[in-house]
């Protein structure tokens, strides 16, 4: 499919069938993953892939403690009108969904990222070269847009990391040495792809200097 509007339709998805993902379209998507930029080349991520139901379960256990807790402690929202309110409230029983039914995505990947030192320093002192993590997430981008163009919804998480530990241990990866970067559910979607609502680009870009439109 085009591009533009590959990019266009990812959006999260949290409802889906109980088709099965096959292995090769797992296969491509992580291929498109490992094909994104990171800092000086290092590719640190990991993958993690979880079909097994068994494996599932217990991702999904962790995954639905940790939305629990966050669920139950975020602020409340402030909205700027109905429409507002709406949007948040469709997200809001959306996430609810994913984490009542996770055990249920036929695919779940975890972005593992290594906990190692990163950046350095010299005589003037400790350098900001950008943190690791933006070295991961455009490979989380890759993946969920090749996901897309085959058919395949996705959505990209991270409230697993409030239980990260215990659900990597769960999963056999040795102690201390990821934490993770994200948690992307992929199946087919229940619903149909669209084109998400957000700002226009115009009202959050500037040419030149701050402030300066274009037209
Ligand atoms: C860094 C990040 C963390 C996110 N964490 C979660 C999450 O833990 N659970 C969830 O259901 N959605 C999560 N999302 C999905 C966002 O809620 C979603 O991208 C946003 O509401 C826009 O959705 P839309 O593309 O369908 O409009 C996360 C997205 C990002 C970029």
């Amino acid at each position: 499919m085009d591009t533009i509007e590959a990019i266009l339709t990812t959006r999260a998805m949290r409802r889906f069938t109980a088709e099965p993902v096959a292995d090769a379209d797992l296969e491509a998507c992580l291929r498109a993953a490992q094909q994104a930029p990171s800092g000086g080349n290092v590719q640190p991520q990991q993958y993690l892939v979880v079909t097994a139901a068994d494996q599932r379960a217990v991702v999904a256990h962790w995954y639905r403690k940790a939305f629990d807790r966050y669920e139950s402690s975020r602020p409340a929202p402030v909205f700027k009108d109905e429409g507002d309110a709406a949007v948040w409230k469709r997200t809001s029983d959306a996430s609810r969904h994913l984490a009542d039914h996770l055990q249920d995505v036929p695919a779940i990947v975890l972005f593992l990222q290594p906990l190692i030192p990163w950046g350095w320093s010299d005589d003037e002192g400790p350098m900001d070269i950008g943190r690791l993590d933006a070295s991961v997430y455009p490979a989380v981008q890759n993946f969920c847009v090749a996901a897309r163009s085959l058919g395949l919804g996705t959505a990209l998480t991270t409230v697993i990391r409030i239980y990260a530990a215990e659900a990597l241990d769960a999963l056999g990866v040795p102690p201390g040495r990821f934490e993770i970067a994200a948690l992307v559910p992929v199946g087919h979607p229940a619903g149909t792809f669209g084109i998400a609502s957000r700002k226009p680009a115009d009202a959050v870009t500037h040419w030149n200097r701050w402030g300066d439109k274009r037209r």
